[in-house]
């Protein structure tokens, strides 16, 4: 499903206003409604536009779909960049991939940990969310599913460790499985690069994107876009 979104429409309030209608009415069907953020930079005026709006912040717990393997105060953060536009002015609890004090192994364990003990968790395994914001890259990668990287062979594991040569970098990212356990998908597709590799998924020109693997198995997913 596409959500069309004029080029005379802000993006950003556009999808704010999409994404606090969805909140709104998962958090009207429970008490505790658990939502994975991406990084990147798009999501960010979004979710500072979010925070405005009138919704019960406390019933709504905030984890992250993939980390950079950085300190949370180092500008690269994801965790740090949405915290200081969102999570810093909302009474919700928020989870951060990765403790300054561990290992990328130990940060991992502890968020599975987290998420073990705070969420329901499906019959294979994994952890279900109510809603996972995701972006994409002009590469067509997801969360940090990279093209050509170990992760996108990974369907077991919930949360893992991936190195991505091309940016000479370890991320920590969950997993296909996990993403595809989520009960809403959504992802934020802005700017004609990311329009064009949207076309390609949908006309299965046969180019092969990480997101890919999403959008075929889950045909309900919401693709926020910019005409
Ligand atoms: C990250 C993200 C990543 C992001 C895309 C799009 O850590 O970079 O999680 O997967 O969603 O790279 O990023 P932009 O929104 O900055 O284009």
């Amino acid at each position: 499903m596409v959500i069309s979104i004029s080029k005379e429409q802000n993006y950003s309030i556009a999808a704010a206003d999409y994404l606090e209608k969805t909140i709104s009415a998962i958090s009207k069907t429970k008490e505790k409604v658990f939502i994975a953020l991406s990084g990147g930079s798009t999501p960010l005026p979004i979710l500072e536009e979010i925070r405005k709006r009138e919704l019960n912040w406390e019933q709504f717990y905030f984890f992250m779909v993939d980390e950079r393997t950085v300190p949370i105060n180092d500008p690269d953060s994801n965790f740090g960049a949405i915290s200081k536009v969102f999570m810093d002015h909302i009474s919700s609890k928020s989870y951060s991939m990765v403790q300054e004090n561990m290992t990328n192994e130990g940060s991992i364990f502890n968020y599975l940990a987290i998420m073990k003990d705070l969420m329901p968790h499906n019959e294979a395994g994994f952890p279900v969310f109510d809603l996972m914001l995701l972006g994409m890259g002009d590469d067509g990668h997801t969360a940090s599913l990279f093209p050509g990287t170990l992760a996108l062979d990974e369907n077991e594991k919930v949360v893992v460790e991936n190195y991505v040569p091309q940016l000479n970098t370890s991320r920590i990212t969950l997993t296909y499985p996990t993403i595809l356990s989520a009960k809403e998908l959504v992802v934020l597709i802005k700017g004609e690069a990311k329009r064009q590799i949207y076309e390609d998924i949908v006309a299965k020109t046969g180019a092969s994107y990480p997101i890919q693997k999403i959008a075929f198995e889950r045909n309900d997913l919401k693709w926020i876009i910019q005409d």
